[in-house]
């Protein structure tokens, strides 16, 4: 027997199945009768394919959960979300896309000739949007990390397109939490190339509903632009904040080493995770004896206003 490497965590780690129609939950308690609507998350729901291990937590391929709330009742539902990441590793039963821990393998069965061929195409990106969903206009999009989120119908949790925010807007991913105004307008921020190929941090924005109908996607922007500290080192961004009148965006000491990640596309067994690193010179430095207040040794807190 293999000990799976997520040793006591196997709970967290366990593949299920999803459900040909919603089910009803036992309520403990009482949920008042008024409150009614669905609520949906997300998360990893598939550790294996064929006899493959998917071995981080954030590489369990995406599954979607729906609670309905109705009167007093609530009916619970779920779908694996039918990205190209599961839909290829189900047909192949193999891992085909390489996730943030578990780094993709060449078909075996496939000749040296074509097995050479891959190995100049690259690896592809991920569209495994096994962390979070949001609403743009009237949609509903699960995402990760990169620049694919994957519209999903929130009845049905059927799983709509895929879209490639790169064909609108220039980042090479955004993050999995976006800020949503009142009026529905998202905000987000991922790393980018900006002029020269320097790097950067483009801060975007997505509109609300459109009143011809058409998709807000369609009209997403850049709204300002964040140089990068290093220059071939951007940091990783998981959020950022946001006021009424200000984005406050911090340059963390977390950095994707830019140059293993692009050289890492030609190794085989290289995954996203072996590309992070930590630059210790910059960040906050804890409180020594004596000292008045925290200084912080990055002066990146950028404030942009958003008006
Ligand atoms: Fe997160």
């Amino acid at each position: 027997i293999i000990e799976h490497p997520a040793g006591g965590y196997k709970k967290l780690f366990e593949t299920c199945e999803e459900l040909n129609e919603p089910i009803s939950a036992v309520v403990v308690g009482v949920i008042p009768a008024w409150l009614s609507g669905s609520l949906l998350r997300l998360g990893p729901g598939m550790f294996e394919v064929g006899a493959e291990p998917f071995y981080h937590l954030f590489d369990g391929q995406a599954l979607m959960h729906k609670f309905d709330l109705k009167n007093g009742h609530v009916t619970y539902h779920r779908k694996f979300i039918k990205t190209d990441a599961y839909v290829r590793a189900m047909t192949e039963k193999r891992v085909v896309i390489t996730e943030f821990g578990t780094a993709a393998y060449p078909d075996p069965c496939k000749n040296i000739f074509s097995r050479f061929f891959t190995y100049f195409k690259g690896i592809e990106v991920t569209d495994n949007c096994l962390v979070n969903v949001y609403p743009v206009g009237e949609d509903f999009y699960a995402c990760t990390e990169t620049n694919y989120i994957t519209k999903v119908d929130p009845d049905t949790l059927e799983t709509v397109k895929r879209v490639d925010l790169c064909d609108y807007l220039s980042i090479n991913g955004v993050t999995a939490h976006p800020h949503i105004e009142s009026d529905g307008t998202v905000y987000n921020i991922g790393n980018c190339f900006g002029k020269n190929m320097s790097l950067a941090y483009n801060i975007v924005k997505i509109p609300s509903t459109q009143k011809d109908k058409s998709d807000p996607i369609a009209k997403s922007e850049v709204l300002v632009q964040l140089p990068s500290s290093e220059r071939f080192k951007p940091s990783y961004v998981h959020s950022f904040g946001m006021t009424e009148n200000y984005f406050v965006f911090v340059e963390t000491p977390v950095k994707i080493n830019l140059l293993k990640f692009l050289t890492a596309w030609s190794i085989w067994g290289t995954n996203y995770m072996d590309c992070f690193q930590s630059n210790e010179t910059i960040g906050f430095r804890p409180k020594q004896p004596g000292e008045g207040r925290n200084e912080p040794v990055s002066d990146l807190i950028s404030q942009l206003s958003t008006r």
